[in-house]
């Protein structure tokens, strides 16, 4: 098969042939349909994920059609069309068992911990407990990218932050992630106050829908600017994975807000509005995708008319793309989510 595969972190990308997928026990084999390039493919290739072992093959928020099955493998079926999470739950530990797959202690997860979707071929890890069959009237690029920034801004908004009707969400960093964030405060009927420094997002995320939108270029305290505007937020959301947006986040939250981490740190620790989290009882909330067990949830709230994630998606690709594609990523310059359509 092709695939997009890198022999060092921040070196060249190539699309090359390389031996195709073979089904294992509990796994399944898709062909590779639709995958969505997240900023975590960037942070991969850039070397901050300590689970990539090079040569790789990144690419983790794919829809694909089941082409073979593993020995063991019962609740899937050859030609599904199927979407995994992004963490692939064993389905046997203790937070699977409590139906919280997404911090499984015996995770896989396909371009991270092996090969992924930036590929014709790729696999769905213990597939019994991970592939969901998608509903037909989901488009394969939207179902995509429910495979991770749909369904970690659903479990960030919905499931962490619990948005009710009425309450304000701010969401830092208007790009996949953060625009699925405002696209589901809206449906939840919150007011949503949309903040970035790129205009062209700002305009997404207008047309996602919402409220109030600000430009935080050049602005000293983002945190005192959304109080002025709106009264503080009760959900705030770190689209972006930065200490400024983490820290502005925590500081546009109103008494007992709530913070939801879900940008990634390049490093393990790192500098926090602290003091304000004491002062005012807020709560500091993290998010690490969803569980494939509530997908049949998002997939209900697409179709009832909540959002279409392929309303997000600026520029469709190929394969070929993707090694100039992904390290541009750097440069923040394409606003919105690019999506792999041909192979
Ligand atoms: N925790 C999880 O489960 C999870 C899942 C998916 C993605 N992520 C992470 O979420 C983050 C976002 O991913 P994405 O693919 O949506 O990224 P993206 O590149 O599409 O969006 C980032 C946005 O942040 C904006 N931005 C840059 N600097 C800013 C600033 N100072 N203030 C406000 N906005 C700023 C950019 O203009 C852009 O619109 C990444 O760190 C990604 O790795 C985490
Ligand atoms: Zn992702
Ligand atoms: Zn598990």
């Amino acid at each position: 098969m092709r695939a997009a595969v890198y022999e060092a972190f921040r070196g060249p990308i190539t699309v090359t042939g390389v031996p195709d997928p073979t089904a294992v026990a509990g796994e399944v084999v898709v062909e590779v349909l639709a995958v969505g390039l997240c900023r975590s493919d960037y942070h991969g290739w850039h070397g901050t994920d300590p689970d990539i072992v090079c040569p790789h093959v990144g690419g983790h928020e794919f829809v694909g059609r089941v082409v073979a099955i593993g020995a063991g493998v019962q609740r899937v079926a050859l030609g599904q069309r199927v979407v995994a999470p992004f963490v692939c739950g064993c389905g046997n530990c203790e937070p699977c068992r409590l139906g919280q797959h997404q911090v499984c202690r015996n995770q896989e997860q396909a371009g991270f911990t092996r090969w992924g979707a930036f590929a014709q071929y790729t696999t769905v890890p213990f597939a019994d407990v991970n592939a969901v069959v998608v509903p037909d009237d989901i488009s394969d690029e939207a179902a995509a990218l429910v495979g991770c920034r749909v369904s970690t801004a659903y479990r960030g908004v919905v499931e962490r932050g619990r948005l009710a009707a009425g309450e304000v969400l701010c969401v830092h960093g208007c790009g996949g992630v953060g625009l699925a964030a405002i696209a589901f405060g809206r449906a939840l009927g919150a007011h949503v106050v949309a903040v970035d420094i790129s205009e062209p997002a700002l305009a997404l995320a207008s047309a996602l829908g919402a409220d109030t939108v600000f430009d935080a270029s050049g602005v000293d305290d983002v945190g005192d600017a959304i109080h002025e505007l709106v009264g503080g937020a009760h959900v705030s959301v770190d689209c972006l994975g930065h200490a400024a947006t983490a820290i502005n986040s925590v500081r546009s939250l109103r008494a007992l807000g709530r913070h939801v981490q879900i940008g990634l740190f390049p490093s393990a620790v790192a500098e926090f509005a602290i003091s304000r989290v004491i002062r005012d009882e807020l709560e500091v909330l993290g998010v690490h995708g969803l569980s494939a067990a509530r997908f049949s949830e998002v997939f209900a709230l697409l179709s009832s008319g909540g959002f279409d994630p392929a309303s997000m998606i600026t520029q469709r690709l190929r394969l070929d793309n993707i090694p100039v594609a992904l390290p541009a990523m750097g440069g923040f310059a394409q606003p919105g989510i690019s999506v792999i359509t041909t192979f």
